[in-house]
């Protein structure tokens, strides 16, 4: 059974776990090093309210997170939110990810953002597909912006705006 709720503090170790899993295997983040507990604390702690943190557990096991980050700390920007999203290695390709994803753009829909923005290097298609298939429109690329791997990576910018539904 599959439930999508707020993530608490508890829930750090498994959001920790997924996203190492992720820094050390993918490029789909741009962090290189695995993150720590007291790094992730400030990291969660930063999110409430206004940008929120959702996990998924799939029968009481949490597989999967998403988050909306603040985009700039400069004011302006405060109704923008970079969004992020990883289901743990095992439990993709089963319909997870676009849940999640669905759930946290309506987090911020409610928490009164405008728009949010998702970075995704090259080469991850399913992402993009993903992305485009929830209302996110192309809106250009940064060249070489990051090396890992030992390979540089475009960035492909998406972005979705609420009331453009
Ligand atoms: C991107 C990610 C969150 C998708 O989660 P998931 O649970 O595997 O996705 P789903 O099973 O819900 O599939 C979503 C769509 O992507 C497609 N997809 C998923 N994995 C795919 C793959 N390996 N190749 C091609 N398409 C794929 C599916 O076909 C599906 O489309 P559909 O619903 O039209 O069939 C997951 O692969 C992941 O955590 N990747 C690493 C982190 C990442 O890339 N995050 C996104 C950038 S912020």
């Amino acid at each position: 059974m599959l439930t999508i709720r707020p993530a608490t503090l508890e829930d750090l170790g498994a959001i920790t776990e997924i996203y190492n899993e992720a820094i050390l295997k993918t490029v789909a983040t741009f962090d290189t090093e695995p993150k720590t507990l007291e790094e992730q604390e400030v990291w969660f702690t930063n999110h409430v309210p206004r940008y929120p943190i959702l996990v998924v557990e799939w029968d009481g096991l949490i597989v999967g997170w998403a988050s909306l980050s603040i985009w700039s700390d400069r004011c302006a920007y405060s109704d923008t939110a970079e969004i992020s999203l990883y289901v743990k290695e095992e439990h993709r390709g089963k319909g997870i990810g676009r849940k999640l994803l669905e759930a946290i753009i309506q987090e911020g829909q409610k928490t009164g953002l405008h728009t949010v923005i998702a970075r995704i290097a090259e080469g991850n298609e399913a992402s993009i597909r993903l992305f485009a298939s929830v209302g996110f429109t192309h809106i250009g690329i940064m060249k070489e912006v990051g090396r890992k791997f030992g390979k540089l990576l475009d960035v492909y910018l998406m972005q979705k705006i609420y009331n453009d539904d």
